[in-house]
Protein backbone atom coordinates (compact mmCIF):
# COMPACT_ATOMS: atom_id res chain seq x y z
CA UNK A 1 0.00 0.00 0.00
CA UNK A 2 1.05 3.43 -0.69
CA UNK A 3 2.00 6.24 1.53
CA UNK A 4 -1.53 8.47 1.19
CA UNK A 5 -2.77 4.85 1.62
CA UNK A 6 -1.06 4.54 4.79
CA UNK A 7 -1.94 7.93 5.88
CA UNK A 8 -5.46 7.70 5.05
CA UNK A 9 -5.86 4.59 7.12
CA UNK A 10 -3.65 6.09 10.10
CA UNK A 11 -6.24 9.46 9.88
CA UNK A 12 -9.21 7.19 9.86
CA UNK A 13 -8.07 5.42 12.96
CA UNK A 14 -7.77 9.02 14.82
CA UNK A 15 -11.07 9.96 13.72
CA UNK A 16 -12.53 6.89 15.03
CA UNK A 17 -10.75 7.47 18.29
CA UNK A 18 -11.25 11.20 18.70
CA UNK A 19 -15.13 9.99 18.26
CA UNK A 20 -14.08 7.75 21.09
CA UNK A 21 -13.26 9.58 23.66
CA UNK A 22 -9.86 9.71 23.05
CA UNK A 23 -9.41 12.97 25.48
CA UNK A 24 -10.38 10.84 27.93
CA UNK A 25 -7.68 7.76 27.19
CA UNK A 26 -4.96 10.66 27.36
CA UNK A 27 -5.87 11.73 30.45
CA UNK A 28 -5.58 8.13 31.82
CA UNK A 29 -1.88 8.46 30.24
CA UNK A 30 -2.39 6.99 27.18
CA UNK A 31 0.14 7.81 24.05
CA UNK A 32 -2.60 8.58 21.35
CA UNK A 33 -1.76 11.69 20.14
CA UNK A 34 -3.38 12.75 16.97
CA UNK A 35 0.26 13.80 15.07
CA UNK A 36 0.79 12.39 12.09
CA UNK A 37 4.16 11.20 11.02
CA UNK A 38 5.53 10.47 8.25
CA UNK A 39 6.82 6.52 8.31
CA UNK A 40 10.17 6.91 7.17
CA UNK A 41 10.29 3.36 7.15
CA UNK A 42 11.99 1.06 4.24
CA UNK A 43 8.41 -0.18 3.48
CA UNK A 44 6.08 -3.08 4.57
CA UNK A 45 7.62 -6.71 4.51
CA UNK A 46 6.22 -10.23 3.62
CA UNK A 47 8.00 -12.87 5.17
CA UNK A 48 11.14 -11.19 6.08
CA UNK A 49 14.26 -12.76 6.85
CA UNK A 50 17.55 -12.25 7.65
CA UNK A 51 21.30 -13.53 6.95
CA UNK A 52 21.48 -16.68 8.33
CA UNK A 53 23.89 -16.43 11.77
CA UNK A 54 25.27 -20.05 12.48
CA UNK A 55 26.32 -18.43 16.21
CA UNK A 56 23.63 -16.23 17.77
CA UNK A 57 25.04 -13.78 20.12
CA UNK A 58 22.73 -12.88 22.36
CA UNK A 59 22.68 -9.98 25.32
CA UNK A 60 19.83 -9.86 27.65
CA UNK A 61 18.29 -6.99 29.01
CA UNK A 62 16.48 -7.89 32.42
CA UNK A 63 17.15 -11.39 33.62
CA UNK A 64 14.46 -11.35 36.56
CA UNK A 65 11.51 -14.25 36.52
CA UNK A 66 11.34 -14.51 32.94
CA UNK A 67 14.60 -13.35 31.52
CA UNK A 68 16.44 -15.55 33.16
CA UNK A 69 14.22 -18.62 32.58
CA UNK A 70 15.34 -17.77 28.70
CA UNK A 71 18.86 -17.36 29.90
CA UNK A 72 18.49 -21.25 31.01
CA UNK A 73 16.70 -22.51 27.99
CA UNK A 74 19.21 -20.76 25.71
CA UNK A 75 22.68 -22.23 27.20
CA UNK A 76 20.85 -25.74 26.38
CA UNK A 77 20.32 -24.15 22.39
CA UNK A 78 23.12 -25.84 20.35
CA UNK A 79 24.47 -22.59 18.39
CA UNK A 80 23.69 -19.61 21.39
CA UNK A 81 26.23 -17.63 23.31
CA UNK A 82 25.19 -15.03 25.92
CA UNK A 83 28.12 -12.52 25.60
CA UNK A 84 26.22 -9.55 27.53
CA UNK A 85 23.47 -9.14 30.23
CA UNK A 86 21.78 -5.65 32.11
CA UNK A 87 20.00 -5.70 34.76
CA UNK A 88 19.18 -2.55 37.50
CA UNK A 89 20.17 -4.75 40.22
CA UNK A 90 23.27 -6.04 39.74
CA UNK A 91 22.47 -9.47 41.78
CA UNK A 92 19.77 -10.67 38.76
CA UNK A 93 22.76 -10.23 36.42
CA UNK A 94 25.50 -12.03 38.82
CA UNK A 95 22.89 -15.07 38.92
CA UNK A 96 23.01 -15.30 35.10
CA UNK A 97 26.46 -14.83 34.73
CA UNK A 98 27.38 -17.53 36.47
CA UNK A 99 24.82 -19.89 34.95
CA UNK A 100 26.35 -18.65 31.52
CA UNK A 101 29.80 -19.88 33.03
CA UNK A 102 28.91 -22.59 34.70
CA UNK A 103 27.35 -23.75 31.15
CA UNK A 104 31.23 -23.23 30.07
CA UNK A 105 30.53 -20.34 28.01
CA UNK A 106 33.41 -17.20 28.09
CA UNK A 107 32.04 -14.88 30.84
CA UNK A 108 29.16 -12.29 29.38
CA UNK A 109 29.92 -8.62 29.95
CA UNK A 110 27.47 -7.18 33.00
CA UNK A 111 25.91 -3.78 32.16
CA UNK A 112 24.09 -2.81 35.44
CA UNK A 113 24.22 1.01 36.26
CA UNK A 114 21.06 1.90 35.98
CA UNK A 115 18.13 2.20 34.30
CA UNK A 116 19.48 3.18 30.59
CA UNK A 117 22.65 1.16 30.43
CA UNK A 118 21.23 -1.32 27.92
CA UNK A 119 21.76 1.81 25.29
CA UNK A 120 25.56 1.07 26.05
CA UNK A 121 25.43 -2.69 25.65
CA UNK A 122 23.31 -1.88 22.34
CA UNK A 123 25.87 0.28 20.99
CA UNK A 124 29.16 -1.52 22.36
CA UNK A 125 28.61 -5.31 22.53
CA UNK A 126 29.02 -7.31 19.20
CA UNK A 127 25.76 -8.75 19.46
CA UNK A 128 22.96 -10.42 17.01
CA UNK A 129 19.73 -10.27 18.82
CA UNK A 130 19.11 -8.46 22.22
CA UNK A 131 16.73 -10.40 24.09
CA UNK A 132 14.32 -7.97 26.21
CA UNK A 133 12.61 -9.35 29.11
CA UNK A 134 11.81 -6.05 31.10
CA UNK A 135 8.96 -4.41 33.06
CA UNK A 136 6.47 -2.96 30.43
CA UNK A 137 7.66 0.69 30.37
CA UNK A 138 11.07 -0.41 28.98
CA UNK A 139 9.89 -3.44 26.49
CA UNK A 140 10.01 -0.63 23.41
CA UNK A 141 12.96 1.43 25.01
CA UNK A 142 14.83 -1.22 24.57
CA UNK A 143 13.75 -2.83 21.20
CA UNK A 144 14.56 0.20 19.54
CA UNK A 145 18.06 0.87 20.93
CA UNK A 146 18.64 -2.51 19.64
CA UNK A 147 17.35 -2.26 15.93
CA UNK A 148 19.02 1.03 15.85
CA UNK A 149 22.53 -0.28 16.69
CA UNK A 150 21.54 -3.45 14.01
CA UNK A 151 20.78 -6.08 16.45
CA UNK A 152 17.40 -7.88 16.06
CA UNK A 153 14.97 -7.32 19.20
CA UNK A 154 12.50 -9.81 20.76
CA UNK A 155 10.94 -8.50 23.57
CA UNK A 156 8.47 -10.09 26.22
CA UNK A 157 4.54 -9.43 26.42
CA UNK A 158 2.88 -7.33 25.54
CA UNK A 159 5.59 -5.65 23.09
CA UNK A 160 4.14 -2.26 23.38
CA UNK A 161 1.74 -0.17 25.77
CA UNK A 162 0.31 2.18 23.07
CA UNK A 163 -0.62 2.33 19.28
CA UNK A 164 1.94 4.87 18.94
CA UNK A 165 4.88 2.44 20.77
CA UNK A 166 3.02 -0.27 18.45
CA UNK A 167 3.95 1.99 15.23
CA UNK A 168 7.45 2.93 16.64
CA UNK A 169 8.09 -0.76 16.60
CA UNK A 170 6.97 -1.90 13.21
CA UNK A 171 8.65 1.72 11.43
CA UNK A 172 11.91 1.13 13.12
CA UNK A 173 11.95 -2.59 12.39
CA UNK A 174 11.30 -1.82 8.51
CA UNK A 175 14.04 1.13 8.19
CA UNK A 176 16.75 -0.82 9.81
CA UNK A 177 16.47 -4.15 8.42
CA UNK A 178 15.94 -5.82 11.84
CA UNK A 179 13.83 -8.33 12.97
CA UNK A 180 11.33 -7.41 15.70
CA UNK A 181 9.37 -10.07 17.52
CA UNK A 182 7.81 -10.51 20.44
CA UNK A 183 7.76 -13.91 23.10
CA UNK A 184 4.17 -15.51 22.96
CA UNK A 185 5.21 -18.50 24.59
CA UNK A 186 1.54 -19.61 24.51
CA UNK A 187 1.07 -20.21 20.64
CA UNK A 188 3.87 -23.11 21.58
CA UNK A 189 1.16 -24.60 24.61
CA UNK A 190 0.27 -28.50 24.04
CA UNK A 191 -3.20 -27.63 22.89
CA UNK A 192 -2.99 -24.60 21.21
CA UNK A 193 -0.56 -25.98 18.59
CA UNK A 194 -2.87 -29.07 18.20
CA UNK A 195 -5.90 -26.62 18.22
CA UNK A 196 -3.66 -24.59 15.64
CA UNK A 197 -2.53 -28.24 13.62
CA UNK A 198 -6.80 -29.02 13.88
CA UNK A 199 -7.52 -26.14 11.80
CA UNK A 200 -4.92 -26.25 9.17
CA UNK A 201 -5.77 -29.32 8.26
CA UNK A 202 -9.32 -28.03 8.08
CA UNK A 203 -10.78 -30.58 10.45
CA UNK A 204 -12.84 -27.55 12.55
CA UNK A 205 -13.93 -26.24 8.84
CA UNK A 206 -13.90 -22.12 8.68
CA UNK A 207 -13.03 -20.77 11.86
CA UNK A 208 -15.74 -18.22 12.32
CA UNK A 209 -15.30 -17.10 15.93
CA UNK A 210 -12.57 -17.78 18.93
CA UNK A 211 -12.64 -16.73 22.81
CA UNK A 212 -9.76 -16.18 25.18
CA UNK A 213 -8.15 -14.28 27.30
CA UNK A 214 -5.98 -13.71 30.56
CA UNK A 215 -7.61 -15.05 33.62
CA UNK A 216 -5.33 -15.22 36.75
CA UNK A 217 -5.57 -14.05 40.31
CA UNK A 218 -2.70 -11.98 40.67
CA UNK A 219 -3.40 -10.31 43.77
CA UNK A 220 -0.56 -11.66 45.67
CA UNK A 221 2.11 -10.82 42.66
CA UNK A 222 0.83 -7.68 42.21
CA UNK A 223 1.47 -6.64 46.09
CA UNK A 224 5.07 -8.53 46.36
CA UNK A 225 7.75 -6.88 47.53
CA UNK A 226 9.83 -8.55 44.85
CA UNK A 227 9.45 -9.09 41.22
CA UNK A 228 6.13 -8.05 39.54
CA UNK A 229 5.28 -6.13 42.98
CA UNK A 230 7.82 -3.28 41.82
CA UNK A 231 5.97 -2.61 38.64
CA UNK A 232 3.15 -4.27 37.57
CA UNK A 233 0.03 -2.40 40.03
CA UNK A 234 1.44 0.74 39.44
CA UNK A 235 -0.27 0.17 35.69
CA UNK A 236 -3.51 -1.01 37.12
CA UNK A 237 -3.58 2.49 38.59
CA UNK A 238 -2.88 4.14 35.32
CA UNK A 239 -4.90 2.16 32.31
CA UNK A 240 -8.59 0.60 32.01
CA UNK A 241 -8.62 -1.67 29.32
CA UNK A 242 -7.20 -5.22 29.02
CA UNK A 243 -3.57 -4.80 29.88
CA UNK A 244 -2.21 -8.67 29.04
CA UNK A 245 -4.34 -9.26 25.98
CA UNK A 246 -1.50 -11.45 24.17
CA UNK A 247 -1.37 -15.07 25.86
CA UNK A 248 -5.04 -15.56 25.00
CA UNK A 249 -4.73 -13.51 21.90
CA UNK A 250 -2.00 -14.71 20.09
CA UNK A 251 -2.62 -18.87 19.88
CA UNK A 252 -6.66 -17.63 18.49
CA UNK A 253 -4.52 -15.34 16.03
CA UNK A 254 -2.63 -17.77 14.64
CA UNK A 255 -5.78 -19.76 13.74
CA UNK A 256 -7.76 -17.14 12.68
CA UNK A 257 -4.62 -16.10 9.96
CA UNK A 258 -4.54 -12.37 11.51
CA UNK A 259 -2.05 -10.43 9.51
CA UNK A 260 -2.14 -13.14 6.98
CA UNK A 261 -5.01 -13.45 5.03
CA UNK A 262 -7.58 -11.55 7.45
CA UNK A 263 -6.79 -8.89 10.32
CA UNK A 264 -7.95 -7.24 13.13
CA UNK A 265 -10.37 -4.41 12.04
CA UNK A 266 -12.08 -2.79 15.24
CA UNK A 267 -12.76 -3.96 18.85
CA UNK A 268 -14.97 -3.04 21.47
CA UNK A 269 -14.52 -3.00 25.02
CA UNK A 270 -15.81 -2.33 28.65
CA UNK A 271 -14.65 -2.90 31.87
CA UNK A 272 -16.56 -3.90 35.06
CA UNK A 273 -15.84 -1.83 38.38
CA UNK A 274 -12.41 -1.78 40.32
CA UNK A 275 -12.95 -3.65 43.79
CA UNK A 276 -10.26 -6.99 43.82
CA UNK A 277 -7.57 -5.28 44.39
CA UNK A 278 -8.70 -2.29 47.12
CA UNK A 279 -10.10 -5.32 48.91
CA UNK A 280 -7.09 -7.65 49.11
CA UNK A 281 -4.75 -4.61 50.32
CA UNK A 282 -7.56 -3.84 52.84
CA UNK A 283 -7.57 -7.28 54.51
CA UNK A 284 -3.91 -8.25 53.65
CA UNK A 285 -2.42 -4.75 55.24
CA UNK A 286 -5.35 -3.35 56.97
CA UNK A 287 -7.43 -0.41 55.91
CA UNK A 288 -4.70 2.05 57.09
CA UNK A 289 -1.99 0.61 55.15
CA UNK A 290 -0.60 2.90 52.10
CA UNK A 291 -1.38 0.07 50.00
CA UNK A 292 -5.30 0.14 50.77
CA UNK A 293 -4.99 3.98 49.83
CA UNK A 294 -3.83 3.28 46.52
CA UNK A 295 -6.52 3.98 43.97
CA UNK A 296 -6.76 2.22 41.30
CA UNK A 297 -8.23 3.01 37.45
CA UNK A 298 -7.89 -0.82 36.51
CA UNK A 299 -11.54 -2.44 36.16
CA UNK A 300 -11.21 -6.23 37.69
CA UNK A 301 -12.55 -7.50 34.51
CA UNK A 302 -12.65 -6.39 31.24
CA UNK A 303 -14.11 -7.68 28.13
CA UNK A 304 -13.28 -6.72 24.66
CA UNK A 305 -15.04 -7.89 21.29
CA UNK A 306 -12.96 -8.03 18.46
CA UNK A 307 -13.94 -8.20 14.93
CA UNK A 308 -11.88 -8.86 11.73
CA UNK A 309 -11.84 -7.43 8.56
CA UNK A 310 -13.41 -11.00 7.16
CA UNK A 311 -16.18 -10.23 9.75
CA UNK A 312 -15.11 -12.66 12.10
CA UNK A 313 -15.31 -12.30 15.86
CA UNK A 314 -13.47 -12.88 18.93
CA UNK A 315 -14.32 -12.49 22.68
CA UNK A 316 -11.22 -11.40 24.52
CA UNK A 317 -11.07 -10.74 28.49
CA UNK A 318 -8.25 -9.47 30.84
CA UNK A 319 -9.37 -10.80 34.65
CA UNK A 320 -5.97 -10.19 37.07
CA UNK A 321 -7.59 -8.58 40.39
CA UNK A 322 -9.76 -11.16 41.78
CA UNK A 323 -9.87 -14.35 43.14
CA UNK A 324 -10.33 -17.18 40.57
CA UNK A 325 -8.38 -20.49 38.94
CA UNK A 326 -6.55 -19.77 35.91
CA UNK A 327 -7.71 -20.40 32.35
CA UNK A 328 -6.64 -18.51 28.93
CA UNK A 329 -9.86 -20.15 27.60
CA UNK A 330 -8.55 -20.96 24.08
CA UNK A 331 -11.68 -21.51 22.40
CA UNK A 332 -11.51 -21.73 18.63
CA UNK A 333 -15.41 -22.26 16.59
CA UNK A 334 -15.41 -23.19 13.40
CA UNK A 335 -18.18 -24.47 10.76
CA UNK A 336 -17.54 -28.16 11.56
CA UNK A 337 -16.76 -28.24 15.50
CA UNK A 338 -14.92 -26.04 18.20
CA UNK A 339 -11.48 -26.51 20.28
CA UNK A 340 -11.61 -25.82 23.97
CA UNK A 341 -8.83 -25.37 26.44
CA UNK A 342 -9.45 -25.80 29.96
CA UNK A 343 -10.72 -28.09 30.31
CA UNK A 344 -9.49 -29.50 27.18
CA UNK A 345 -11.92 -30.83 25.35
CA UNK A 346 -13.42 -30.75 21.47
CA UNK A 347 -16.75 -31.15 19.57
CA UNK A 348 -15.89 -32.21 15.91
CA UNK A 349 -19.50 -33.17 13.91
CA UNK A 350 -19.16 -36.74 12.49
CA UNK A 351 -16.17 -37.62 14.78
CA UNK A 352 -17.78 -37.11 18.19
CA UNK A 353 -18.24 -39.79 20.58
CA UNK A 354 -21.68 -38.88 20.89
CA UNK A 355 -23.96 -35.92 19.23
CA UNK A 356 -23.68 -32.65 21.17
CA UNK A 357 -21.30 -33.81 23.49
CA UNK A 358 -17.62 -32.61 24.51
CA UNK A 359 -14.83 -35.15 23.67
CA UNK A 360 -11.61 -35.30 25.77
CA UNK A 361 -8.99 -34.07 23.32
CA UNK A 362 -6.36 -36.49 24.50
CA UNK A 363 -9.06 -38.86 21.68
CA UNK A 364 -7.60 -36.86 18.56
CA UNK A 365 -4.11 -36.52 20.13
CA UNK A 366 -2.32 -39.35 18.66
CA UNK A 367 -3.61 -37.94 14.99
CA UNK A 368 -3.62 -34.43 15.58
CA UNK A 369 -0.48 -33.97 18.12
CA UNK A 370 1.46 -31.03 16.70
CA UNK A 371 4.80 -32.33 14.89
CA UNK A 372 7.31 -29.87 16.81
CA UNK A 373 5.36 -30.39 20.46
CA UNK A 374 5.74 -34.14 18.99
CA UNK A 375 9.70 -33.62 18.69
CA UNK A 376 10.43 -30.49 21.07
CA UNK A 377 8.65 -31.03 24.14
CA UNK A 378 10.50 -33.47 25.74
CA UNK A 379 13.39 -31.39 25.67
CA UNK A 380 11.74 -29.05 27.33
CA UNK A 381 10.37 -31.12 30.25
CA UNK A 382 10.72 -29.57 33.62
CA UNK A 383 11.50 -26.01 32.60
CA UNK A 384 9.38 -22.73 32.18
CA UNK A 385 5.38 -22.79 31.71
CA UNK A 386 5.24 -26.96 30.60
CA UNK A 387 7.73 -26.45 28.31
CA UNK A 388 6.51 -24.05 26.07
CA UNK A 389 9.00 -21.59 26.87
CA UNK A 390 11.64 -23.77 25.72
CA UNK A 391 9.81 -24.36 22.23
CA UNK A 392 9.73 -20.57 21.64
CA UNK A 393 13.20 -20.52 22.30
CA UNK A 394 14.32 -23.31 20.35
CA UNK A 395 12.07 -22.05 17.27
CA UNK A 396 13.65 -18.36 17.31
CA UNK A 397 16.98 -19.47 17.68
CA UNK A 398 16.42 -22.46 14.75
CA UNK A 399 14.73 -19.83 12.47
CA UNK A 400 17.83 -17.37 13.26
CA UNK A 401 20.48 -19.80 12.58
CA UNK A 402 18.57 -21.00 9.26
CA UNK A 403 17.96 -17.59 7.65
CA UNK A 404 13.91 -18.43 7.76
CA UNK A 405 11.15 -15.83 8.75
CA UNK A 406 10.32 -15.98 12.34
CA UNK A 407 6.80 -17.65 13.31
CA UNK A 408 6.01 -13.97 14.87
CA UNK A 409 6.94 -11.29 13.28
CA UNK A 410 6.92 -7.36 14.12
CA UNK A 411 3.31 -6.54 12.42
CA UNK A 412 1.97 -10.03 14.74
CA UNK A 413 3.75 -7.88 17.61
CA UNK A 414 2.03 -4.80 17.02
CA UNK A 415 -1.36 -5.98 16.35
CA UNK A 416 -1.65 -8.54 18.96
CA UNK A 417 -0.45 -5.61 21.36
CA UNK A 418 -2.41 -2.73 19.89
CA UNK A 419 -5.08 -4.35 21.88
CA UNK A 420 -3.96 -2.91 25.06
CA UNK A 421 -4.41 1.14 23.85
CA UNK A 422 -7.25 0.43 21.89
CA UNK A 423 -8.99 -1.49 24.29
CA UNK A 424 -8.61 1.51 26.83
CA UNK A 425 -9.69 4.43 24.10
CA UNK A 426 -13.12 1.70 23.68
CA UNK A 427 -13.33 1.84 27.55
CA UNK A 428 -12.89 5.25 28.15
CA UNK A 429 -15.63 6.24 25.13
CA UNK A 430 -17.99 4.09 27.57
CA UNK A 431 -17.84 0.97 25.15
CA UNK A 432 -17.19 3.05 21.34
CA UNK A 433 -15.52 1.00 18.53
CA UNK A 434 -11.64 1.65 18.07
CA UNK A 435 -10.22 0.98 15.09
CA UNK A 436 -7.38 -1.75 15.07
CA UNK A 437 -4.58 0.07 12.72
CA UNK A 438 -3.95 -2.11 9.98
CA UNK A 439 0.56 -2.67 10.35
CA UNK A 440 0.73 -4.85 7.68
CA UNK A 441 -0.51 -1.16 5.05
CA UNK A 442 -2.50 -3.91 3.18
CA UNK A 443 0.25 -6.98 3.36
CA UNK A 444 -2.18 -8.93 5.36
CA UNK A 445 -4.23 -9.82 2.31
CA UNK A 446 -1.41 -11.61 0.45
CA UNK A 447 0.80 -13.06 3.14
CA UNK A 448 0.61 -16.60 3.43
CA UNK A 449 -0.33 -18.01 6.86
CA UNK A 450 1.59 -19.65 9.22
CA UNK A 451 2.09 -23.18 7.95
CA UNK A 452 2.63 -26.49 10.34
CA UNK A 453 5.98 -25.89 11.66
CA UNK A 454 8.21 -28.94 11.88
CA UNK A 455 10.97 -29.10 14.39
N1 LIG B 1 5.60 -15.00 28.63
C1 LIG B 1 5.29 -15.27 29.88
O1 LIG B 1 4.72 -16.31 30.22
C2 LIG B 1 5.65 -14.29 30.93
C3 LIG B 1 5.64 -14.64 32.28
C4 LIG B 1 6.05 -13.69 33.22
C5 LIG B 1 6.41 -12.43 32.80
N2 LIG B 1 6.38 -12.13 31.48
C6 LIG B 1 6.84 -10.82 30.99
O2 LIG B 1 8.24 -10.72 31.21
C7 LIG B 1 8.57 -9.38 31.53
C8 LIG B 1 9.31 -9.37 32.86
O3 LIG B 1 8.48 -9.95 33.84
P1 LIG B 1 9.11 -10.70 35.09
O4 LIG B 1 8.02 -11.50 35.72
O5 LIG B 1 10.35 -11.38 34.71
O6 LIG B 1 9.43 -9.44 36.00
P2 LIG B 1 10.62 -9.27 37.05
O7 LIG B 1 10.31 -8.03 37.78
O8 LIG B 1 10.83 -10.55 37.77
O9 LIG B 1 11.91 -9.04 36.12
C9 LIG B 1 12.18 -7.84 35.49
C10 LIG B 1 13.70 -7.64 35.52
O10 LIG B 1 14.02 -6.48 34.77
C11 LIG B 1 14.93 -5.71 35.53
N3 LIG B 1 14.83 -4.32 35.05
C12 LIG B 1 13.88 -3.40 35.34
N4 LIG B 1 14.11 -2.26 34.67
C13 LIG B 1 15.23 -2.47 33.92
C14 LIG B 1 15.97 -1.67 33.02
N5 LIG B 1 15.61 -0.43 32.72
N6 LIG B 1 17.10 -2.20 32.48
C15 LIG B 1 17.50 -3.46 32.78
N7 LIG B 1 16.81 -4.26 33.61
C16 LIG B 1 15.70 -3.77 34.18
C17 LIG B 1 14.55 -5.94 36.96
O11 LIG B 1 15.59 -5.64 37.87
C18 LIG B 1 14.22 -7.44 36.93
O12 LIG B 1 15.37 -8.22 37.14
C19 LIG B 1 7.28 -8.62 31.54
O13 LIG B 1 7.11 -8.03 30.29
C20 LIG B 1 6.21 -9.66 31.73
O14 LIG B 1 4.98 -9.30 31.18
C21 LIG B 1 6.03 -13.03 30.54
Amino acid sequence: MNQNANNRSRRDFLKIGAAAGLGAAAAAGLDLDAKERSSGSGGARSQFKAAPIPTVRVGFVGVGGMGSAHVQNYLTIEGVQVKAICDIRPAHAERSQKWVVEAGQPKPTLYANGPRDFERMCATEDLDLVMNATPWEWHVPVCLSAMKNGKHAVTEVPAAMSLEDCWALVETAEKTGRHCQMMENCCYDRIELMTLNLVRKGVLGEVIHAEAGYLHDLREVKFSKEGEGLWRRAWSQKLNGNLYPTHGLGPVAQCMNINRGDRFDLLVSLSSPTRGLHEYAVETFGADSPQAREKYLLGDVNTSLIMTKRGRTIILIHDTNLPRPYTRINLVQGTKGLAHKWPDRIYIEGRAAKPHQWDDFERFAAEFEHPLWKAIASKGEGRGHGGMDYIEDYRLIQSLRRGEPLDQDVYDAAAWSAIVGASCASVAGKGRPVAIPDFTRGLWEKNPPLGIIEA
